[in-house]
């Protein structure tokens, strides 16, 4: 197999926008609203690390979601989870919380933790418009717990979501097949990672840690610390050439090719379900 000839360049690096959310904790919006098309099944990343108090203390106080799943990953740090569904977890040090909001609940993540480093992402991923309204769903997932392989490069992939390698994440989606990726580079230079992607994927990567090339045929681009590269769509893969101690997440999904109507936290198809999803929270029916 001629694998590099199949490989997915890079088609645009994205920095993100600072900003704040809940009541007040400081975070980069690296997928924002204008990318949700290009990126679809996927709605939103936010990253958020900071070792000072004041930037995470605050939290995320109760509020609603309808009509997508939120998938948090925690890198360090500490975040009580609690929904209307009688949901109760700890979120910590590499571990992973996968809730799918499906017809509303209201949840607040707060942290514990009143000093040290925070630091994660959340995803934000669609439902298709049949499932908008499903039952919610909540699991937490402890580090432990989260499958991992090494490659013969000796970098260290844990697998979130999807199957890569003959290894199933813990959590698999059936229509948008969501493939969610960490992985950790050695602590030499120019190991190469060469990564499956299925061609009808959209995929992004993010680096939080070192930075990395992704190498296609005629062109490497490098990605820093803190940026997001969307990815070339059809390849069947990408390849990486990490630096040393490079970490970074990759990401990749079926698009649903639906239409997208979002108010705040609820995402549904038309303006007519936002209206009602704004009604039903207001009404209390989502607990
Ligand atoms: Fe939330």
């Amino acid at each position: 197999m001629n694998t590099i000839s199949q490989a997915r360049g890079v088609e645009r690096l994205v920095r993100g926008q600072d900003t704040q959310d809940g009541a007040g904790v400081r975070l980069t919006r690296v997928l924002s609203n204008d990318l949700q098309q290009r990126l679809d099944p996927f709605l939103m990343l936010d990253a958020f690390g900071s070792d000072k108090p004041d930037d995470y203390i605050a939290g995320f106080p109760n509020h609603p979601h309808r009509g997508f799943e939120t998938v948090t990953y925690m890198i360090a740090g500490r975040m009580r989870h609690r929904d209307s569904g009688g949901h109760e977890g700890l979120l910590q040090n590499g571990g992973v919380q996968w809730m799918t909001a499906g017809r509303g609940l209201v949840h607040s993540e707060m942290p514990e933790q009143e000093e040290g480093a925070m630091e994660g992402f959340q995803l934000w991923l669609n439902l298709p418009a049949k499932n908008k309204m499903c039952e919610p769903w909540y699991r937490d997932i402890q580090s432990a717990d989260i499958p991992e392989f090494t490659t013969a490069s000796q970098v260290l992939v844990r697998v979130i979501a999807g199957t890569t390698h003959g290894v199933s994440g813990a959590v698999t989606r059936e229509q948008t097949e969501p493939l969610y990726l960490d992985m950790h580079f050695p602590a030499h230079e120019g190991v190469v990672l060469e990564q499956e992607i299925p061609s009808t994927h959209h995929a992004f990567l993010y680096v939080y840690r070192g930075g990395l090339d992704v190498v296609a045929r005629d062109v490497q681009t490098a990605v820093p610390a803190k940026r997001m590269a969307i990815l070339s769509n059809g390849g069947n893969c990408v390849v990486l050439r990490g630096q040393a101690g490079t970490r970074a997440i990759l990401i990749a999904g079926k698009p649903l090719h639906e239409p997208i109507a979002q108010y705040g936290p609820f995402v549904m198809n038309t303006r007519e379900e936002l209206a009602q999803a704004v009604d039903d929270f207001r009404a209390g029916l989502m607990g």
